[in-house]
């Protein structure tokens, strides 16, 4: 019987970009930000899974106006690093959006194809209002123009791991982001 080994075959050289605690800081002025904005409304967070994860986690902790939150998931044909802008809902909203105040919220922009094609397709079930939130705004690939309205950090280029960012499905776990070397 031939066994697969589950070992991570590819070790990848990487560099600190931000560490736990600069991205402690950020989350906690972005949900102070939100907080303010958004005073006596209850808002709806829809968290694009999965590099999202553990952002949504402790974003959503830290805001203190009353909200209720769902998730979606999409792919984007194309190789790991390379989105081809044709996106999949594999998972799809579930509690109505028509009349709320909605925050999608992504780990990372890139090209900008995979949140248009989602902002496009939300915005069809008529929300009173919709505003963006992303941890990275990765901005020399960008395609479409996004207007982020709560942005963690920007960086130019780079493949970008940890804190819910993968490569390949590995590095989600890491508290600090990183970014792949070469
Ligand atoms: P876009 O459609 O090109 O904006 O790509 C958005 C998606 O591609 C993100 O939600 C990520 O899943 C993935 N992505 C783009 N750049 C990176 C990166 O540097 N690290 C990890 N995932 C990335």
């Amino acid at each position: 019987m031939v066994r697969r080994s589950l070992r991570v075959n590819h070790v990848l050289e990487k560099e600190l970009l931000f560490s736990e605690k600069t991205i402690q800081g950020r989350v906690t002025t972005l949900a102070e930000e939100i907080s303010s904005d958004y005073e006596g409304e209850e808002p709806l967070f829809i968290g694009i899974l999965n590099g999202v994860i553990f952002f949504f986690a402790d974003l959503m902790r830290a805001i203190s106006v009353p909200l209720t939150m769902d998730f979606l998931r999409a792919t984007s044909y194309g190789s790991r690093t390379d989105s081809s802008g044709v996106v999949r809902i594999t998972k799809d909203v579930e509690v109505p959006v028509q009349g709320r105040h909605l925050i999608l919220v992504e780990d990372i922009v890139d090209t900008g194809l995979t949140l248009s094609y989602i902002t496009r397709k939300i915005r069809a079930e008529k929300p009173e209002s919709l505003k963006i939130c992303a941890l990275i705004d990765k901005t020399e690939r960008r395609q479409k123009e996004i207007a982020i309205d709560y942005c963690g950090f920007q960086v130019r280029k780079g493949f970008i791991v940890g804190y819910g960012l993968d490569y390949k499905e590995h590095y989600r776990n890491l508290r600090d982001i990183y970014v792949i070397k070469g």
